[in-house]
Formats: structure tokens, sequence, C-alpha cells
């Protein structure tokens, strides 16, 4: 069982909105001209950002009668993209609240509040009825849930049979320890690092099909290199940007990550599932 105030504690922010705020601001919009696409760099909490969010949403493959689950969807930047993309109904859950009261925020000032619904919930026991979604998502969550097969049953009991579900979660590749802190834990109490396999036997144990696997090194390093280049480039980091949700130690998080992914230990991995049976 993962301590959820653990996880609510190292994400909550405390002033998120407020400096999210600050900005957009900074950008030289306000609430009421702020767009999907220039919340992306900050609400978009997973490595790659809106580019790896839209590359995984392309194989899951989502249509506009599709109602979807963002599972773990922080802030709900990836929930308001695929609800603008494709014009789906989407619903997110986090146990972080802070992060669900700042995305429904968010969703009002792009007008989204109708189509994507944020809810304060635990992706290992979600008060949704069986079958209730056709897709379902999760961008970087499972580091924070030990119980990988806690997680696949629920998120299998809500989605109807034959129902894709993509998940792109920092794995464990290789050995070597991690430093802390990292971007989804303060230390190693909070890190439920698991590698590809365990995720697909916990999958496979729901009853889920493994459709794919796909290993994201190279794109992070790549990511975080370019990354790296603007932020030099401009003297600093952009007004909207990772460093504003990973607060105060944010380059020590970022750090310890990339030294994880570069020397192997970690990386990003997609697996795409399928819902067999009823
Ligand atoms: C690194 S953030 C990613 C957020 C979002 N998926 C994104 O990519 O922008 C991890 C999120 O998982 C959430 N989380 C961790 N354990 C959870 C659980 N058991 N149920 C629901 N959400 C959880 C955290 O609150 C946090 O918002």
């Amino acid at each position: 069982m993962h301590d959820a105030r653990l996880v609510a504690s190292h994400y909550t922010h405390g002033d998120l909105l407020d400096r999210i705020t600050a900005g957009v601001t900074g950008l030289g919009k306000t609430p009421g001209t702020v767009t999907v696409d220039d919340l992306g760099a900050v609400d978009e909490f997973h490595i790659g950002g809106r580019a790896a969010t839209a590359e995984l949403l392309d194989r899951v493959g989502l249509d506009a009668d599709h109602h979807v689950l963002d599972v773990g969807c922080g802030l709900g930047g990836a929930s308001r993209f695929v609800a603008e993309r494709f014009g789906c109904r989407v619903t997110g859950i986090d146990l972080t609240a802070e992060f669900v009261d700042t995305g429904r925020v968010l969703c009002e000032w792009v007008g989204l509040a109708d189509r994507v619904r944020l809810h304060h919930e635990d992706a290992t026991a979600m008060s949704f009825a069986p079958e209730s979604f056709d897709r379902a998502y999760m961008l970087h969550v499972g580091m924070n849930i030990p119980d990988k097969r806690a997680l696949a049953a629920d998120v299998y009991r809500v989605l109807r049979p034959g129902a894709i579900l993509g998940i792109y979660d920092v794995m464990r590749v290789g050995p070597g320890e991690l430093e802390y802190p990292v971007p989804w834990a303060s230390a190693a109490a909070g890190s439920a690092l698991a590698t590809a396999h365990e995720y697909r036997q916990a999958a496979e144990a729901a009853g889920f099909r493994v459709l794919e696997e796909r290993d994201r090194r190279a794109f992070a390093l790549e990511f975080f290199a370019r990354m790296r280049e603007r932020i030099e480039a401009a003297g600093g980091p952009p007004p909207l940007g990772l460093h504003v949700i990973l607060g105060a130690r944010a380059p020590e998080k970022l750090r310890n990550m990339v030294a994880g992914i570069a020397s192997g230990a970690i990386a990003p991995v997609e697996l795409l599932l399928q819902k067999v049976g009823g």
C-alpha cells in the first residue's frame, strides 16, 4: 500500500496557482488569453512534456466519442490537450489535492471545464462504475505506486472491454543507486520504481494483453539536452516551465533523474495494453 500523505506532501507546492499566474503574466498573457499550448510547458509533468504525450496518445487511438481516463492527471495538462485535440470527454484523477484544484482553474481559463473533469481520487481505489471509460493513459505515475497489481486491477475494472491503456512511466532498466530528490520523490521511501517486466506481469494478472513496449531513453536524453541549451541561451528558465511545478529543489531533482537515465539505471518506457475479456 502506498502512503497517500507522503505522495501528496511531496507534490504539494503551496502557491502553485500564484506561480502559474505569474508565469502567464511573464508570457504577456492573462488567464483569459492563455492557451492550452502555452500551459503545456508547466502542466505536462513528465519527460518530454507535450511532445511525449502526443506521441503516446496517437498510438492509444482516440476519437471524439471516447470518454478517456487520465490516471494521476496532476494539473490535467494532458487532459486538456486530449479534449482540445481529439474532442473527447476526459476525466482525470489525482491524489494531490492542490494539483486537482489548480487544474480545475486552468480548465476554466481555457474554456474546457465542461469537457475535462478532474477529481481527487486514488488510482488504486477509484469511485467509478465498472466499464466507464473507452481509453486510459497514465503519465509518470506508477513510480509512486508500489502495488502495481492493485493499480492495474482498478484501471482494468473501469475500462470497457477492448479498451487501450497507454502507460508512460519512469522504470528501472538496470542496476545502480539513484540520488534523491527526484521529480517524483523527495527520498527513496517515496519511490516505487519497477521494471517493465514487473509492469507487464501486473497488467497481465489483471487481464490486459501487452500490445507494445518502447524504451524512450534516447528521447529523454535528447529532451534534457535541448532544455539545457535553451535555458543557457536565454540566460535562465522561461516564465512557464517544469521548474515551476518542481519547486525549490527543481535543479537537484532534474539533475538526479538525468544522471540515473544517463547511467542506465532508469528510463522512461511506454507500454500499450489492451483490456481483453469483460
Ligand atoms: C510526476 S506527476 C505526473 C502528473 C501528470 N500525469 C503529468 O504527466 O502531468 C505524478 C502524479 O501522480 C499522482 N499520483 C501518485 N500516486 C497516485 C495515486 N495512487 N493515485 C492517483 N494519483 C497519484 C501524483 O499526485 C502526481 O500528480
